[in-house]
């Protein structure tokens, strides 16, 4: 699922996340603005690909433990931070055992966990590993574009369905799982979050810091990213 991307095209991907107005100007700064101020404050990041948000972080003062399953996307990410940042390969499905209980102040999951099927084990650890009142910030692709790419025979299952990415100048099909807005928040309310935030931003001034007319046009008319602030209750 999505393995070639993150996987053999790795360094196609981190170059077209680098720049790409959906990463650079949408998705990651709006991670940050949800975060706050991390400054001496310990993030765990889930999926940090190569590290362009992992940079950020550690840019803001934040100590981060940053996880990846793809081992070429682990390498570009201790390639990118050196000794700045924690970077382990580990898949976000079993337990995050280099984590310790109540030792996050933040966790980002960046356009990571549509690629769960099932949220329940990651957003318990996410809670094991939170202080009380420390914040879950995630992104996802927002499920009505998901239920548009669908076949639209069941909008309340969650089903895998396939995009086609332009990954630096190559056509690749990219599979996540979509679900019904339900399926968001439940699991989150289960793992005893209490949502503090919930946003479909629609960039500033027009778009005008997207520098692709194109995805300037999607970014400010049509639903792409969901974000969610969720606070670990004490
Ligand atoms: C869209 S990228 C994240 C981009 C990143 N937030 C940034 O701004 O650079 C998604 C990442 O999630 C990782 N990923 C997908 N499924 C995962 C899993 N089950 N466990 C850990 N990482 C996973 C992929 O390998 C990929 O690097």
């Amino acid at each position: 699922m999505s393995d070639r991307i993150y996987g053999e095209l790795a360094e196609r991907y981190d170059r077209s996340s680098e720049l790409g107005p959906p990463n650079a100007d949408y998705d990651r700064p709006t991670i940050l603005q949800l975060a706050g101020p991390v400054v001496r404050q310990h993030v765990l990041e889930l999926g940090c690909a190569s590290g362009h948000l992992t940079q950020q972080l550690v840019d803001c003062g934040a100590h981060v433990t940053a996880l990846d399953r793809s081992e070429e996307m682990v390498r570009l990410a201790r390639e990118r931070l050196g000794e700045r940042a924690s970077i382990h390969l580990a898949d976000l499905s079993t337990p995050l055992t280099m984590v310790a209980d109540a030792s996050v102040d933040v966790a980002v999951a960046s356009l990571v966990l549509h690629y769960l099927p099932d949220w329940n084990p990651v957003l318990a650890e996410v809670r094991r590993c939170l202080r009380p009142g420390g914040a879950l910030v995630m992104s996802i692709h927002h499920p009505i574009t998901g239920w548009l790419r669908s076949d639209r025979s069941n909008y309340h299952r969650t089903e895998l369905i396939e995009e086609e990415w332009d990954v630096d100048g190559i056509r690749v099909p990219a599979e996540m799982w979509r679900r019904p807005v339900s399926a968001v928040f439940s699991p989150l309310l289960a793992a005893g979050f209490v949502i503090d935030a919930v946003e479909e931003p629609v960039p500033h001034d027009d778009g005008r810091e997207i520098r692709d007319p194109r995805m300037r046009r999607v970014l400010t008319t049509q639903p792409v990213f969901l974000y969610v602030r969720a606070v670990a209750a004490g």
